[in-house]
């Protein structure tokens, strides 16, 4: 059996045979079909990119259908049980597991650059007392790009691992101060002597005047939770990072264009629409309703942290998240809103309408939650995200640095605009 593909060309008779490798054929390679000699040859459409790759990736794998997520090939359930989000970020980037010495080695590389310049805590002290902690996020991790002008040097594997680490150690500082910001508290600086997430829970509520001592379910109930956000392949923020990286911008400019991305209500802004979500419905008697509502597609409402591009059944995460919310709750106590979703999925999950559309609950629908029981304000949500994702964003970007096959994006069109025609002066227009 030949790895090709036979094209007949019925506007010309004639046939193409176009190689067929790793379930894929080459767009490019369809150029060569034209109808005539001043045809530019053959494209595909491919609206949000629904059916075409991007690029050839070793790190994260997916099997939709069977509910399937691997970092470097390892599953998600093994990393979220057995792992740490440090760790992770260090498989994620390097490809391997690190050994005890290179472990111990990456943890201080990455505790020793937790502090941000003094002048980012004072001009994040300019946003309004009302600003979203996202749009402060990402603004900040832009403007570090002034801070770090060898960030530039993206060819230099030594200036890109710094930046790198420069990156995954700053955003939970970067994220703390936003909500310090929001709740009208003194920014409170890196421990070097506590655990990522210890050090995190630390930034974000410790008063200055006490101790602060953070309960270590909800150490490691975080540090799950930024394990299962750490990366998903080419999802929409991914696409912006390398999209944007592809132009060889410095990695600060590129993950601001990233989390701008995560922010949106489809992608990263959906924990918090759940949340709102719930809070709407209000009560448990009210889902039915609500599930009506979704159904006839009023003012186009969605069930929110439901539905996902790529999983047709259960997301394997929001598996572990139900896990860890009933940890949680067993410190924080229930969640009042938990009812309202447990009473949404039961429902969703044999309706007809979300059964046939394969909707299952996807990574946000539980997460919210968790977070809420934690003590976040709903803006923090999608920070929240962001900080593990960083570590992803970094590992593709680095990926794709290094294939010689990328070039700056640039996707084609379709042109549906006027022919070339002269132009009318402002008296004549009609
Ligand atoms: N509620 C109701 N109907 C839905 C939903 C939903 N959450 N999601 C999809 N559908 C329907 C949609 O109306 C369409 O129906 P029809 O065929 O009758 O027109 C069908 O299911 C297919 O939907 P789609 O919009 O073509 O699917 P998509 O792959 O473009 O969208 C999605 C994926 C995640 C944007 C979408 O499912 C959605 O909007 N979900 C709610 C938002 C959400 O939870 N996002 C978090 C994604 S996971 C975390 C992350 O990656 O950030």
């Amino acid at each position: 059996m030949a790895d090709t593909l036979s094209i007949v060309d019925n506007r010309t008779g004639k046939q193409y045979e176009v190689p067929i490798q790793d379930g894929t054929i080459r767009a490019m390679d369809l150029r060569q079909i034209k109808s005539g000699p001043e045809d530019f040859g053959l494209m595909t459409y491919d609206p949000a990119f629904t059916n075409t790759a991007n690029c050839r990736s070793a790190i994260t794998y997916i099997d939709g259908d069977k509910g399937v997520l691997l970092y470097r090939g390892y599953p998600i359930e093994q990393l979220a049980e057995e792992s740490d989000y440090l760790e992770t970020a260090y498989l994620l980037l390097n490809g391997e597991l690190p050994t005890a010495g290179q472990q111990q080695a990456w943890t201080q590389q990455i505790t020793m650059h937790t502090m941000v310049h003094e002048n980012i805590k004072k001009f994040m002290e300019g946003f309004r007392y009302d600003a979203h902690p996202m749009g402060m996020f990402l603004s900040t991790v832009g403007a570090m790009a002034t801070f770090y002008p060898d960030g530039t040097k993206i060819f230099d594997k030594e200036s890109r691992n710094l930046q790198m680490h420069r990156l995954i150690a700053k955003v939970p500082t970067i994220a703390a101060y936003a909500y310090r910001h929001i709740v009208g508290r003194p920014y409170i600086y890196p421990d070097n002597d506590l655990s990522f997430t210890g050090n995190f829970l630390n930034m974000l509520f410790r008063m200055p005047a006490e101790k602060y001592q953070a309960n270590p379910v909800l150490a490691r109930a975080l540090d799950v939770l930024f394990i299962l956000h750490a990366d998903h392949e080419q999802n929409c923020s991914t696409s912006a990072m390398r999209g944007i990286g592809s132009s060889h911008v410095d990695p600060y400019s590129a993950l601001a264009g990233a989390a701008a991305a995560l922010y949106g209500p489809l992608h990263g802004g959906a924990n918090e629409a759940v949340l709102r979500m719930l809070k709407e419905i209000g009560s448990v008697d009210k889902v039915p309703d609500f599930i009506k509502r979704v159904k006839s597609g009023e003012a186009q409402t969605r069930l929110m942290g439901f539905g996902h591009r790529v999983y047709k059944s259960y997301d394997p995460r929001a598996k572990v998240i139900k896990r860890i919310a009933d940890m949680v709750f067993t410190v924080t106590g229930k969640n009042p809103l938990l009812e309202i979703a447990l009473e949404l999925e039961r429902i969703a999950l044999q309706d007809e309408y979300f059964v046939s559309r394969k909707l299952y609950p996807n990574v946000d629908f539980y997460s919210g939650l968790i977070y809420q029981a934690m003590g976040f304000p709903v803006e923090m949500f999608p920070v929240l995200f962001a900080i593990p994702r960083t570590a992803g964003w970094l590992a593709q970007w680095n990926e794709m640095l290094n294939d010689s096959e990328q070039k700056i994006a640039r996707p084609r069109q379709i042109y549906t605009g006027a022919a070339t025609r002269n132009y009318v002066p402002r008296d004549k227009r009609k």
